[in-house]
């Protein structure tokens, strides 16, 4: 029988840690949410989920159960196992851990004697030994490994995702020692289908590197291929699609506009930021971000040169961006390749109107037409379709008599302008 009155306590309930919460309630966890911007928390408490894996029904019914959620972090203090799920930005192009360090202190200002800590932000290896326990032990005066556990797990959660959920991907998990482990694995394995333990904490946190990075470096592999079967005169979705039928020896990745999101185009900073400490850059990282970065200004030189053959000018004309999401059927927009890309249209002179089912507005430094739906084509020169959200192919885009670029290789587009 375990001393404490809730199974589990999180900090910070985004995209990461919202899902944490509910699904663990699912399973039949009593849960603490704790998350600082009240005005979230305020809208969570009354059901409404602002991330599109979790409805507003499955957030209601885990309230009606075993969660509770708040803006303050009393409660942490009754928790077995507390998990901490909060941003790890770039501020000046280096990994902000201020975040981290705040849910730190938290933490040690709630915490009791042999509560299990576990790290889930994406971070540089050796951020959970030389950052989250100096910063709760030089405040809670308790000792890791003694007096409190602690361990790392990376969150491979991919919104969106129909296939791969909470549940089934599996989970990477490792304690600063056995003991540490040995509780973290059981308490993963009440809430997922299969853990994997390794040795170490910088083991864990460089798996997630590792997997962004492979991400990010071959997307940036198969767009700087696009680019150049482009010029070639080679139709990269041909090759893609005939390569994929090679059963083995082969992952296929597609061109696109960019990366977005809040892993692919940061966490390989924070490796770089890790690498750059013994001398050492990660050449690749480097490479990938200077063709992914460039995506944006690609798409817009390609958009030029279609209305270039048709004689029109870019200087006022009206073009329509389809879907503004960094990927398809959510919400998400940061560091979404199309705020560039509307940027550099609008510095182009051009009259720029986006709709997106998902998205209710766009933190832009410029300012656009957000349309609220779409029966009307005939008053644009030009559609960017830019993220193949599901509800778009219900367009009958056959009948649509305005140019089209398709940023995303989308099947029921094939015959428009492609990346
Ligand atoms: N979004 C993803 O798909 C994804 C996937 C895997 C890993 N990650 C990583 O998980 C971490 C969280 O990402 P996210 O997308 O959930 O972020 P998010 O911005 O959606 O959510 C973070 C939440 O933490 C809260 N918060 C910030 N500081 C806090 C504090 N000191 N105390 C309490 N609450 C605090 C914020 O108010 C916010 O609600 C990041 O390290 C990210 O890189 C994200």
């Amino acid at each position: 029988m375990s001393k404490f009155k809730q199974d589990l306590g999180v900090i910070g309930l985004g995209y990461v840690g919202l899902p944490l919460v509910v699904e663990s309630c699912n399973s039949g966890l009593n849960v603490f949410g704790y998350d600082n911007n009240s005005d979230k928390v305020k809208k969570l408490q009354n059901g409404t989920s602002p991330i599109e894996d979790i409805s507003d029904e499955m957030l209601k019914k885990a309230l009606q159960k075993d969660l509770t959620i708040s803006d303050s972090p009393e409660a942490l203090k009754d928790c077995e196992y507390i998990v901490i799920s909060v941003p790890t930005p770039l501020t000046d192009y280096q990994p902000d851990l201020s975040y981290v360090k705040a849910a730190a202190r938290t933490i040690a200002e709630n915490i009791s004697k042999d509560q299990v800590i576990i790290l889930e932000s994406t971070t540089y290896p050796g951020t959970t030994i030389e950052v989250l326990i100096p910063e709760i032990e030089s405040i809670s005066e308790l000792k890791a490994g003694k007096d409190f556990h602690v361990g790392y797990s990376p969150e491979r959660i991919d919104p969106g995702n129909e296939t791969w959920n909470f549940k089934n991907t599996p989970k990477v998990i490792s304690g600063i020692d056995d003991n540490s482990t040995k509780k973290i694995k059981n308490f993963y394995e009440k809430i997922i289908d299969e853990v994997v333990e390794v040795s170490g904490t910088k083991e864990a946190e460089m798996v997630k590197l590792l997997e962004n990075t492979y991400r990010h470096v071959n997307i940036a592999f198969i767009n700087e291929l696009a680019i150049l079967c482009n010029m070639l005169d080679i139709d990269i979705w041909e090759v893609v699609e005939a390569a994929k039928t090679k059963p083995f020896g082969f992952e296929s990745f597609r061109p696109g506009p960019g990366v977005g999101g809040h892993c692919i185009p940061i966490d390989p900073n924070y490796l770089s930021f890790k690498t750059r400490q013994i001398g050492k850059p990660v050449r690749f990282v480097e490479l990938a971000q200077e063709i992914n970065n460039t995506m944006p200004s690609y798409i817009v030189s390609r958009i030029l040169e279609k209305m270039n053959s048709l004689q029109k000018p870019m200087k006022n004309s009206n073009i329509l961006i389809l879907g503004v999401a960094y990927k398809k059927d959510i919400s998400d927009t940061r560091e979404s390749p199309s705020i560039d890309i509307i940027e550099n249209l609008v510095s182009k002179g051009v009259n720029v109107s986006f709709y997106d089912p998902y998205v209710e507005s766009l933190d832009l430094n410029v300012s656009v037409n957000k349309e609220q739906d779409i029966s009307n084509f005939d008053n644009y020169d030009l559609i960017l379709f830019h993220t193949s959200h599901s509800e778009f192919s219900k367009i009958n885009f056959q009948e649509i008599d305005v140019p089209i670029f398709d940023a995303t290789g989308t099947d029921y587009l094939s015959n428009s302008e492609r990346i």
